[in-house]
Formats: C-alpha cells, structure tokens, sequence
C-alpha cells in the first residue's frame, strides 16, 4: 500500500475484552448520545485528516469494524489475534505501516471524550526543531489512580512511562500521568515497537515502553500536558459509561446555550451527537431529544417530552408529554399538546393535535385540527396504512380513523365517529349510534333501581 509521506495513519486500539462492562456487546459498540462510542474516536481521528485509520479488534468484533465503517468508510480492520498488550495491538497494525514516513498516532477506542484540537498540539510537535520520534499526552492528577506514570528529565525529555502495576513508591508519587495517546514518527515506528519486551508480570508488550526504547536509542521522547484531563477519561465500566455521557452532554447543552437556545433546566434535557437546534427556541425541563432530531426557531418544548428522527419547523409547540417518534415533520407552527404521539407523518403548517391523540402513518394538511383522543388505527394486525387528511379539516373528540383513509379538504367529521370509508372534501361525517332520549325516563329509572336495592336489602 502506497502512503503519502508526512502525513498521519491513526491506529485505534479497541481489541481489549472490555471484561469490567459485563456485557456481552464489545465495549466500544456501548452508546453515548445516541450511538456507539466508537464513532467518537474515529471522527476525532478525520478532523485531524489522517489519512487512514486501522481499527484493530478482536475475533470476535467483526461488528464493530461494521459501525466503524459507517464514520469512515475506508477503515482498514486489523484482527489482533491474541490480546498481547497495546505495543502487541499496534505491531498487528504492522504491514501497513512498515513503509510509511509520517506520523502514527495511536488512539484507544474507548476515549470518547478527546477534541481534535488537543491533539493538533502532538501532531504541530513533530515539525517542531527538537524533532522528537515520540510523543505522547501527560495529564495532571491529584489523584493518579492506576494511570501510568510519565517519567521526566530535566530537560523536559519523558525518560520513560512506567505503569501503575509496576511502579515503585517514588514513580507513584509522580502525578503527570500518560493520557493514553501516543503518537510516533514513522521513520522510526517499526525499528522501535520490535525492540519493546514483554513484562515478566504478565508477559505483555507494552506500548508506553517505547519511550524507554527511544531513548536508549538516542531519539527524543516529549509530552504535551494536556489543559483538560477529562478529555480523556477512558470507559471501562457501566460508572466510568455514565460519566462519559454526562460529560458528553454538559458539552453539547453549553454549545447550544452558547447558540441561542434557552433552557430552564439544561441538566435535565439530553441531547443526541447531531442534534441540531436554531436559536429562540426554548426547552422546558425533562425533555429527551433522540437521534437525528431538528428543530427550528422559535419552537417551544415543554416538559417530559420524548422526540427522535423528527424534524420540527418554525413557531411549532410541543407537549407537555408528547411523544414524536421516527419519520415526524411538523410544518410551521403546529401545536402538539400533552399526550399525542405522533409517527412516521407530516403536519401541515398551524394545524393543531392538541390533547390525547395517536396519528401514525398519516400526511395532514394545513390549519386542520384533530380532537382530543383521535386515533389512526394504521395497523390491521398484517399491515400498516397511510391515513391521508385534508386542508381545514375538523376532527371531532374520540374519533377513529380507520386507514387506508382519504378525508378531503375542509370536512367536517362528528366527534365520536369511526370512520371505514373515504370522505369527500366539505362533507360531513358522522359514524355514531343515535340518542334516543326517553322523557321522566331518569325518575322511572330511578325507581325501578331503588326498589330493587330496597328488595335486595330485605332478602
Ligand atoms: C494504558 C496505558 C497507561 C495509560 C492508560 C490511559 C499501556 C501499557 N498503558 O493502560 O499508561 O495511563 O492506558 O488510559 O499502554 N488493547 C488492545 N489489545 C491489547 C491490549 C489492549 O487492543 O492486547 C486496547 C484496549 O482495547 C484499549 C487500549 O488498548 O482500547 C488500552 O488498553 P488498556 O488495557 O485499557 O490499558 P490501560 O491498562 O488502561
Ligand atoms: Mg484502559
């Protein structure tokens, strides 16, 4: 394989078995804001514009090379046979990279919280004068937990990175800590990862003791001390899972804050990875928005409402407690209110659902208005139909709508109608038994019940 000198090849690492998630999906295919956390990465990894990514997994993750490839379609999958060490991972890596001359950074896969931008540092470094054939992250921490310890000389040379596992008291009282990215100069990447050993521990290769390598081989070994340590909190547990997504989201609440969209309780709505949300638009507390959601300005969300794969046009008001579900387009000012659940359909501009209705399957027009406990009986057991509702349209409180279905431009059809057959436009549609009233019948009732009650007291 041909690849352009002085360029970047990403090698994410992702062939652990992920054994402290307890789970039998492969950790990075676990979702924050809305899919897999792998993408994260692997986006992080195309801002930068590498030029190629190898994702190397385990046997078993065939699947996650499969989501890889929905980011970035020319991934190159790497099948770690054995789960040797991260220097293992990456010399799995190795045919595609023996002839290449720029840069190989190593990214885990399950660091999804890393901006592309403080990564632009590592790569800037190596045209620095210094040339360093290693480079890695270092993050202060109060509390180092079980991270390796980056060791530094004078100089501001990293000497070497020793583990947690193996280090003694002294390098546990080092706090700069080894972020977990590694980036390497590829003239030297091959010659250097060959001459790592495995542990006597664990017999495992490890990655971080390329440092060490590189300097018993005279090159330079540096850090770049990242400003936020959390980008780089790295998921292992459901916890560390649940954390990831919090942090996920505070950054995406503050963007949109930042973009003009008010919410009254930010920590309380949950945003998906492509949200998107025009300014003016407010969000009451307790709302949900799914994947593939848009909305426009001017648009009121209120509380415990629950919308994916919907777009919501200009001035539109929505819930409380309404429930927008996949295939949702809601022209211009339309007005769900509180216990609709709308699917798979498009409202025309002003028309208003606005209590207790399910409308699936179903195109309305302009300025219609549905009653309260309309529904589209849109599934017949076999097969889901479209019910298809004119301009101007009143629908009366409780009605069916059985579909398939026509209901013409400005009809009118009589609350409490099951309707079976298409209506044309302007008529009027009334699918009710008639009311038979009975006069004094209420006293003769009434009567008749008590004497019952006073017999039945007396037997
Ligand atoms: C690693 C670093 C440590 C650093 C920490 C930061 C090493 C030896 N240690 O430790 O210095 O502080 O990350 O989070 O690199 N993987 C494989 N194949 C393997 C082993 C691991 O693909 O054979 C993958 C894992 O899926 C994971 C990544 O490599 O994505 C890191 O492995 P992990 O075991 O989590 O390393 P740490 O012990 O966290
Ligand atoms: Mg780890």
């Amino acid at each position: 394989m041909e690849i352009v000198n002085n360029s970047l090849f990403t090698i994410i690492l992702a062939a652990g078995k992920g054994t402290r998630m307890c789970s039998s999906l492969p950790k990075v295919l676990h979702s924050i804001g809305g899919r897999p956390m792998i993408h994260y990465v692997l986006e992080t990894a195309v801002a930068l514009q590498t030029e190629q990514i190898a994702l190397v997994v385990n046997h078993s993750q065939e699947s996650v090379i499969k989501e890889a490839q929905q980011t970035f379609s020319k991934i190159i999958p790497v099948i770690q046979e054995e789960q040797l060490g991260t220097a293992h991972a990456v010399l799995s890596a190795r045919t595609f990279i023996e002839n290449f001359k720029g840069i190989v950074l190593v990214l885990f896969g399950d660091t999804p919280l890393i901006r592309h931008q403080t990564l632009g540092e590592v790569i800037d470094r190596f045209s620095s004068p210094s040339k360093p054939a290693v480079v890695v992250v270092g993050m202060q921490l109060d509390d180092p937990k079980a991270y390796g310890r980056i060791v530094t000389s004078k100089d501001n040379q990293v000497d070497a990175i020793v583990e947690h596992k193996e280090a003694d008291e002294n390098i546990r009282k080092i706090k700069l800590c080894n972020a977990g990215v590694m980036a390497l100069d590829g003239v030297h990447a091959i010659k250097l990862l060959e001459k790592i050993l495995p542990q006597e521990s664990n017999q495992e290769y490890y990655l971080t003791d390329v440092v060490r390598v590189a300097r018993a081989e005279g090159l330079k070994a540096e850090v770049v001390v990242a400003q936020d340590p959390s980008e780089f909190e790295g998921v292992n547990t459901r916890k560390d899972l649940a954390e990831s997504e919090t942090k996920m989201q505070e950054r995406w609440r503050n963007k949109a804050l930042e973009q003009g969209v008010t919410m009254i309780s930010p920590e309380t709505v949950y945003l998906s990875y492509d949200t998107k949300i025009a300014s003016d638009v407010i969000i009451h507390p307790f709302v949900n928005l799914g994947p593939n959601t848009i909305i426009e300005q001017d648009v009121i969300i209120r509380s415990f409402s629950d919308i994916e794969d919907t777009h919501i046009k200009n001035g539109c008001t929505i819930g409380p407690f309404a429930r927008l579900r996949p295939g949702t387009v809601l022209e211009e000012n339309v007005k769900i209110g509180n216990f609709v659940e709308v699917k798979n359909s498009t409202l025309g501009a002003k028309t208003k659902v606005n209590h207790l209705s399910y409308i699936g399957d179903a195109v309305v027009g302009e300025k219609t208005n549905i009653g309260a406990g309309t529904i589209t009986c849109n599934y017949d057991g076999f097969s889901k139909w479209q019910t298809e509702i004119g301009d101007g349209v009143s629908i009366g409180a409780n009605t069916s709508l059985v579909a398939p279905l026509k209901i013409g431009n400005q009809a009118y059809i009589g609350a409490g109608s099951t309707i079976t057959k298409n209506i044309a436009p302007q008529s009027l549609a009334v699918a009710r038994a008639q009311v038979k009233e009975i006069e004094k019948g209420a006293i003769s009732l009434r009567n008749k019940k008590s004497t019952l009650t006073y017999e039945k007291d007396l037997g």
